[in-house]
């Protein structure tokens, strides 16, 4: 899904740059490295709300999320992704 019209980012494209990132990525980074919020800004809301996302995730940003902890009955271990979950589009 695109996240950002002006600058044709999609929603993957953001969650690739939190899972290459060693340190916490902040919607500066989205805007010098991927020009996300650079001209109208309407895209801040939906960025900002996958970063938040991917700082709950337990899982693997890009290939899905699933809260931290798990679902109720389902555990979250390394590389799991939680089927219905903030799937990566
Ligand atoms: S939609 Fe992202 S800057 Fe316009």
């Amino acid at each position: 899904m695109i996240v950002c019209v002006c600058n044709a980012v999609r929603e993957r494209q953001i969650r690739e740059l939190v899972a290459q990132s060693d340190s916490r990525v902040r919607m500066r980074d989205l805007r010098e490295q991927l020009g996300v919020c650079g001209d109208c800004g309407k895209c801040a809301r939906r960025a900002r709300g996958i970063l938040r996302d991917c700082a709950d995730c337990a899982g693997d940003p890009v290939a899905g999320h699933a809260p931290a902890g798990g679902f109720a009955g389902i555990p979250v271990t390394a590389g799991t992704t939680a089927a219905g979950a903030c799937a990566a589009t």
